[in-house]
């Protein structure tokens, strides 16, 4: 594999063998303190990021490598009219592996056209999210010890939420998952994951989270995008649809785990945070060492 542009770029082997590496990571940080040493990663956020930048940079660094991009494509010379494809031939130039986080679907599958060192897809638009998947796996494994076998909730947009049409991707792969795909009508998940990835794959679909959650083994809440809407008033008619609350999670499992990729607005109240079946903080926190461990593969370490 040279880039990561989507999740299915990567076997389920691979995805062992970076879960693996990652718990030997945060077993044994020291080994892996110089593994990048003189290595560059170049962070090109051309979209808002606080988990996805700030974790990757750090996992460069906790490497021993170093860091140079942006935060904000205004800084970059995108706001003069420089194309993706160019600007990812100059950063080839100055970087050995690239992160980007971009509002238009495809731009990463554009700058791995052009690039002559691994590209990261760190998002694009409503599309895909790898990076989070492999977050989200990493955390499913350690909280419920496997990746199969699984009923599985996903709840609120589906229709924008690029984390949860990764996670759907890469789950559908594995033995015996079953999912609960939980939205309003008008953010139902986009009509090709349907045949591309749910094929024959166990699923049913609700507008109420109430009739499923005494059901599943993880819940995997998402916000309601007002980035992705066209139509202030159909985002603040759709925001509130659903809000986990300490008494919803009465009727779920006692071992069942709740994630979200964050930022939360309000559709897990606070309230929740306390109670330990809440796994999201945990699963922010992992990100740091799976996106360690994709480094080192994609550099070949
Ligand atoms: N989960 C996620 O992508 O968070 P950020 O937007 O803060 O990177």
């Amino acid at each position: 594999m040279t880039h990561l542009i989507e999740i299915s770029d990567l076997t389920l082997p691979e995805i062992d063998e970076l879960i693996a590496t990652a718990n030997d990571i945060v077993a044994n940080p020291t080994k892996y303190a110089d593994a990048c040493r003189g290595k560059i990663l170049a962070s090109l956020f051309f979209e808002p990021s606080t988990r996805t930048r700030l974790s990757f940079e750090a996992a460069m660094m906790s490497l021993g490598g170093s860091v140079i991009g942006f935060a904000d494509a205004s800084n970059s010379s995108s706001s003069k009219g420089e194309s993706v494809a160019d600007t990812t031939r100059m950063v080839s130039a100055y970087a050995d592996i690239m992160v980007m986080r971009h509002p238009k679907e495809g731009a990463p599958l554009v700058a791995g056209m052009h690039s002559e060192i691994p590209v990261i897809n760190a998002g694009d638009g409503g599309h895909n999210h790898p990076t989070q998947t492999l977050t989200d796996l990493y955390t499913v494994n350690l909280e419920r010890g496997r990746l199969d076998n699984l009923r599985v909730g996903l709840c609120g947009d589906l229709k924008f939420g690029r984390t949860v049409h990764s996670l759907l991707a890469a789950l559908s792969r594995y033995e015996g998952n079953s999912f609960a795909l939980i939205s309003p009508g008008e953010l139902r998940i986009p009509e090709y994951l349907y045949t591309k990835v749910l094929g024959d794959i166990a699923y049913n679909e609700t507008t109420d989270l109430m009739s499923v959650i005494n059901d599943l083994d993880m819940l995997y809440m998402t916000r309601v995008q007002r980035e992705r809407f066209f139509n202030e008033a159909d985002y603040i008619r759709l925001r509130d649809s659903y809000i986990l609350t300490a008494e919803k999670m009465q009727a779920a499992k006692r071992d069942m785990i709740v994630m979200h990729p964050l930022p939360r607005v309000n559709e897990i109240a606070t309230e929740v945070d306390a109670d330990p079946r809440a796994a999201y903080f945990r699963q922010a926190r992992n990100g740091k060492y799976i996106r360690m461990a994709l480094i080192l593969k994609l550099l070949g370490k």
